[in-house]
């Protein structure tokens, strides 16, 4: 199937690689000119694990190709799938739809014979049919249909969940369309569930499950400051409740708030589309305002941590919203490190991966360590803020002897708490006593 992705940021690029990889010839544009020179050199815009090996390998073999105009790539397509980001308005926080608009509005004039037009970016309620009337307008003689195809992918594993998906959900309002996103996703047909449903239930189900997943995290945070208040383990907990089939053992790790380009803004725009629509949906607007509390909480916990200590230093190890990312979007740790800032602490970071892009956030405020243990050199505390797997391996006795107050915060449970107390250190995890 021959398929253009307009869009060349975490979704796009990953849903060209891999549809390129079972067989499809993908055209991925992006307007960003230098962007596609990169791509073309192979260089991607962003750290995905192995996502740079696969696109190498299906430019070598010609099926994926990479373009900054979009008339031929529209033209030959029988499906053109939509990626652009959907940020928030800055006040309304409402999705943003100008990219989603442009895009469409742009591609209706270069569509030739019948083509499938899919959303993958995460939108509103509604947005298929504005796409649609917006392409007709345009162009008022295209055979087209619009379907929504709601992404699931995860950061950092996303070329893995784009070859093992849960579910794959098609909206699609005709059974023309429908088929030809079977067609598409020929490959997982014996591997996975393809839930046809109209195209309004598949925006809808996006918001749902992120916004879901968020409130899965929230009540495991909420519940670990019981744990913590209790003298009881949270990873107990969690097992026993995940046990259960209708919880399950997923998204159930505490931690200092979920972060990312997406719970933050999703839950944030289902709860604008709540209020649009005039229904109470008090849990998720809980949810947001516990998240905002909880990075305050953290902060908190760090200062009274070297509280009488003459000139602090705070080492942090982890800037990425989670493992396997480069992206500091909506991190907790920057949101955590801002309020220490305010504080006018003195702070010494390392992230193995997300550095770069957390300068850029962070400027000269703090101190950019070559490695971890240069990071801890001569700090009062040392705070875990994100869950990379080289923090689980660390020597804790070349941590010892660089520190000059032996204090760890280890807000992702990384470390072996008996190991490190018997090192010496005072440890505080998260819902431990
Ligand atoms: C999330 C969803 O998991 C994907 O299914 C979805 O496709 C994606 O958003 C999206 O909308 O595009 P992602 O943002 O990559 O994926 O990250 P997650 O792995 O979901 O983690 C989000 C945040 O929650 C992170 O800050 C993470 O540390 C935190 N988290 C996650 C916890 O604190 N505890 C958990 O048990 C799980």
């Amino acid at each position: 199937m021959k398929i253009a992705v307009i869009g060349t940021g975490y979704v796009g690029l990953t849903t060209g690689v891999g549809l390129a990889e079972i067989g499809h010839k993908v055209v991925c544009i992006d307007r960003e000119e230098s962007k596609i020179n990169k791509l073309k050199n192979g260089q991607l815009p962003f750290f995905e694990q192995n996502l740079e090996e696969l696109c190498g390998k299906n430019s070598k073999n010609g099926r994926i190709a990479f373009d900054s105009d979009m008339k031929e790539a529209v033209g030959n397509a029988d499906l053109i799938i939509i990626a652009v980001g959907t940020p928030p308005h800055p006040i309304t926080k409402e999705a943003d739809m100008k990219y989603i608009h442009a895009a469409a509005t742009e591609l209706a004039d270069f569509l030739q014979g019948y083509t499938v037009v899919a959303t993958k970016s995460t939108v509103p309620v509604g947005t298929g049919d504005d796409i649609e009337t917006l392409i007709k307008k345009k162009n008022p003689k295209a055979d087209f249909d619009v379907v929504s195809l709601p992404e699931f992918l995860r950061e950092g594993f996303a070329v893995h969940d784009f070859f093992h998906p849960d579910r794959i959900i098609v909206g699609a309002n005709s059974e023309r369309a429908f088929n030809v996103i079977k067609n598409l996703y020929s490959y997982f047909a014996d591997k996975t569930k393809i839930l046809h449903v109209q195209r309004r239930s598949a925006e809808t189900i996006k918001y749902a499950a992120n916004a879901f997943l968020a409130m899965k995290i929230h009540y495991v945070n909420e519940l670990a400051d019981f744990c913590e208040k209790t003298d009881v383990d949270i990873f107990e907990v969690a097992q026993g409740i995940g046990a259960d089939t209708r919880i399950g053992d997923k998204f159930l790790q505490p931690g200092p708030g979920y972060g990312g380009s997406c719970f933050p803004k999703d839950t944030l725009a289902m709860a604008y589309m709540a209020r649009q629509n005039n229904v109470e949906m008090g849990l998720i607007n809980t949810v947001i305002q516990g998240n905002n509390k909880r990075k305050k909480d953290m902060a908190e916990r760090i200062l009274l941590s070297v509280k009488g200590i003459e000139n602090p230093k705070i080492a942090v190890w982890g800037l990425a919203f989670k493992a396997g990312t480069d992206d500091c979007r909506e991190s907790p740790a920057i949101d955590i490190l801002a309020q220490l800032l305010e504080n006018k602490a003195n702070i010494c970071v390392y992230d193995p991966k997300a550095m770069e892009k957390a300068k850029i956030l962070l400027g000269n405020k703090v101190s950019f360590a070559e490695n971890m243990y240069t990071a801890v050199q001569g700090a009062d505390v040392l705070v875990i803020l994100t869950e990379w797997q080289e923090f689980k391996e660390t020597d804790l006795e070349k941590v010892a002897g660089a520190m000059r107050t032996k204090t760890i915060l280890d807000f992702r449970n990384c470390l072996d708490k008996e190991k490190v107390k018997a090192g010496g250190f005072a440890y505080r995890g998260i819902g431990r006593k």
